[in-house]
């Protein structure tokens, strides 16, 4: 094993079961099959391993439809996650969970109960003791549950890691991290993003987690133990924001702004903020302060969770102050192809998940006490009970 696979896999926890007859194809069934479900569709397809056999989603004809799009055949169609599962003439090994956030979590449990091994789309879920429950379920499985940040596998992301991991920054005290869009509350691709109902959470959930993800991860998840957060809802909540669709901001039920402090264990700050919206060109960049250096990672101008400008370390050189900037690695083909692959040989192989629900599971205990402080107006703890 490389060093790089030795740093990834370093937070793994243990090996887990894989039911996938290695002589037939994995088979798949997508549960929601709206907007990225598209993304999760064109990647599978291009697996020679995988074939799609069922497609469940709550709206009427959507999944057939969605299937139909994309020129896959001989898919069974249902009219919820329930429906499918219950049907144990299909022999599914996986399921893609590619609902809104309101539904990840019940559809996890089913699925993982139901025997199968789960990809979930980030963020895990909307509240920690819904992420409990999809820990309680994977362990209980013992099947793979993946969810899906896609960013991780990027070589610039890899980058963050490598760095941090490697000592170079030396104890690492602060952290700043967060991103931002000036006019970016995503309409443009359904509402679900934005109803109290469906989406749950707001730029917390959406893009926040992607930025919680890049810093803890490259940290080794350190786990939180106090957050004072806020949150605001100040451009969803004002018709004049949404040009053609006033009637949007009667529909606005989420955060479009949040802003944390949490302290994490090894007495490290995390200072946050997140924005769909703001009058502003960016909230900061994300800056990693340690006793032997700090790395600065620029911030883009629309944040969805990639390093489009090269990373910098500050630090001092034979007793210079010296700035060496990191050259960006060139992208790669498609970070979701890879999401997929390396789901997929989990589950045939029987190894750890690639994105593991035990790491995640600290991100949306964050998310979860951001909601919970700014509600209550004060700083609270998190406990993350042990699963
Ligand atoms: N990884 C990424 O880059 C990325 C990008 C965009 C969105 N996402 C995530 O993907 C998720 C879905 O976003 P979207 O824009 O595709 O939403 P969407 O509203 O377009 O699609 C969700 C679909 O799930 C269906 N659904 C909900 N509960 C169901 C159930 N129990 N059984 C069957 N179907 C069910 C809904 O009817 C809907 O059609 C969100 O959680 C979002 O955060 C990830």
């Amino acid at each position: 094993m490389n060093k790089e696979t030795e740093l990834l896999n370093q937070f793994h926890e243990r090996a887990t079961e894989t039911n996938v007859d290695p002589n037939r194809k994995i088979r798949v069934g997508f549960i929601g099959c709206g907007w990225i479900a598209g993304a999760h569709m064109r990647s599978f397809k291009a697996m020679s391993d995988a074939e799609i056999v069922a497609a469940a989603d709550l709206i009427p004809g959507k999944a057939k439809k969605f299937c139909e799009q994309h020129g896959v055949e001989g898919v069974s169609y249902y009219g919820s996650h329930k429906e499918m599962l219950s049907d144990k003439s299909l022999q599914l090994d996986v399921v893609t969970v590619c609902t809104y956030n309101k539904t990840h979590a019940e559809c996890t449990v089913d699925s993982l109960n139901a025997g199968l091994h789960v990809l979930c789309e980030k963020p895990m879920c909307v509240t920690l003791d819904e992420a409990v429950a999809m820990r309680k379920a994977e362990k209980a499985s013992g099947k793979v549950l993946a969810i899906g940040f896609q960013p991780r596998f990027d070589d610039n992301m890899k980058m963050i890691k490598k760095i941090v991991q490697s000592g170079e920054l030396g104890k690492i005290y602060y952290i700043q991290t967060g991103g931002g869009r000036r006019h970016g509350i995503p309409v443009p691709y359904g509402t679900s993003f934005i109803h109290k109902d469906t989406g749950c959470i707001g730029a917390l959930g959406d893009i926040g987690c992607y930025s919680l993800d890049m810093v803890l991860n490259a940290l080794g998840y350190p786990k939180p133990l106090t957050v004072s957060g806020y949150t605001s809802d100040f451009f969803g909540k004002d018709p004049n924001y949404y040009k053609d669709h006033p009637e949007y901001a009667d529909a606005f039920g989420v955060d479009d702004f949040a802003a944390a402090f949490v302290r994490l264990e090894g007495d490290i700050i995390l200072d946050f903020r997140i924005a769909w919206a703001m009058h502003m060109d960016t909230p900061g960049d994300t800056i990693i302060l340690g006793t032997k250096g700090g790395l600065r990672i620029p911030s883009t101008e629309c944040w969805h969770g990639t390093v489009d400008k090269p990373m910098s370390i500050y630090h001092d050189v034979c007793g210079e102050r010296v700035t060496t900037t990191i050259p960006m690695l060139p992208p790669q083909k498609s970070l979701f192809d890879m999401k997929i692959r390396v789901f997929l040989d989990a589950c045939k192989n029987g190894t750890p998940s690639p994105i593991p629900s035990d790491q995640i599971i600290i991100n949306q205990a964050i998310i979860d006490g951001i909601n919970k402080s700014a509600k209550l107006k004060k700083e609270i703890e998190i406990i993350i009970p042990e699963i």
